[in-house]
């Protein structure tokens, strides 16, 4: 299974580059079912994304964070892929990088079904983590992605990504990011859950938060299109991720298709300190 997807998520990138690399990215009139404005580039990505998986006879069904429903693709295949076409793209008019995620499911939704997971980041270079018994790191050259290393997260890194906003938070989780920093952790959040996650994968660890705030009780990122893809990555890499509330997130079940959860994601050490906080204050 895993080469018929790593090709195709290779094609899907190359072409989604090329269309994020135009003068007007237009926004459009629409909404995605998260109520955000939609840009044409976000209709665009998902169009090309839905083309390139169709030609796949082993995926049964598609969902896009871009489309409401899920899509039927052929009634006998196994795989069901969810994916973000487009994430973060309302930076691209100010050039900060954008990402997209892909999640494999076999025979159905839900975290442990997950099988495969992936996202390509589009930045000042186009790169891809492609994750099934092992974290792969590839670089586009030349118009094709050549592997470059398998990614290991040190059990402690220094980076610490808080999402959401700070008077929203509760005040346990605002002690616990403060503390980080008094630990020395350095600020790194640009805003895009791609190149944030990306930055901590690659420079050995830190903690990536996104919490259950008062305006979002149950967090901003979608679970199958953002939460499972990324926990995915970094149990795979040496790390963990968890949702603050369960034992493990990845045994989760799966509820509505654009379902959200508090997450968070980090190597070892910085889920260790998440999860005695929050169950201390639970
Ligand atoms: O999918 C939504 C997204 O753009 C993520 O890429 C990103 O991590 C998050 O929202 C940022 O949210 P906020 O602006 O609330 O920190």
């Amino acid at each position: 299974m895993k080469d018929i997807f790593l090709e195709t998520i290779q094609t899907i990138a190359i072409r989604i580059k090329d269309a994020i690399d135009v003068k007007d990215i237009g926004y459009s009139q629409q909404e995605n079912s998260s109520g955000e404005t939609q840009l044409q580039l976000d209709i665009q990505c998902d169009l090309i994304i839905e083309e390139e998986l169709s030609k796949i006879t082993s995926i049964h069904t598609i969902a896009s964070e871009e489309k409401e429903h899920e899509m039927l693709i052929n009634e006998s295949g196994k795989y069901y892929v969810a994916y973000d076409p487009l994430d973060g793209s309302s930076l691209v008019d100010v050039n900060l990088s954008v990402g997209s995620i892909f999640g494999i499911y076999e025979g159905d939704w839900g975290a442990q079904n997950m099988v495969a997971s992936c996202y390509v980041v589009y930045g000042p270079r186009v790169e891809m983590i492609f994750a099934q018994t092992k974290a792969k790191l590839f670089l586009l050259q030349n118009n094709e992605f050549e592997f470059v290393k398998e990614i290991r997260l040190n059990e402690k890194g220094n980076l610490n990504a808080p999402g959401g906003t700070q008077q929203n938070w509760a005040p346990y989780h605002k002690e616990m990011v403060d503390s980080f920093f008094n630990e020395g952790y350095r600020l790194r959040y640009s805003g895009g859950m791609v190149p944030d996650l990306h930055q901590i994968l690659l420079k050995g660890g830190g903690l990536f938060s996104y919490p259950a705030t008062s305006d979002r009780p149950d967090g901003k990122l979608r679970k199958l299109f953002e939460v499972y893809p990324f926990a995915f990555i970094f149990k795979i890499a040496g790390g963990d991720a968890i949702d603050g509330i369960n034992e493990d997130i990845m045994s989760l079940d799966h509820d509505h298709i654009h379902g959200t959860s508090p997450c968070f994601f980090g190597s070892k050490y910085e889920i260790s300190v998440v999860k005695e906080v929050y169950a201390r204050n639970r």
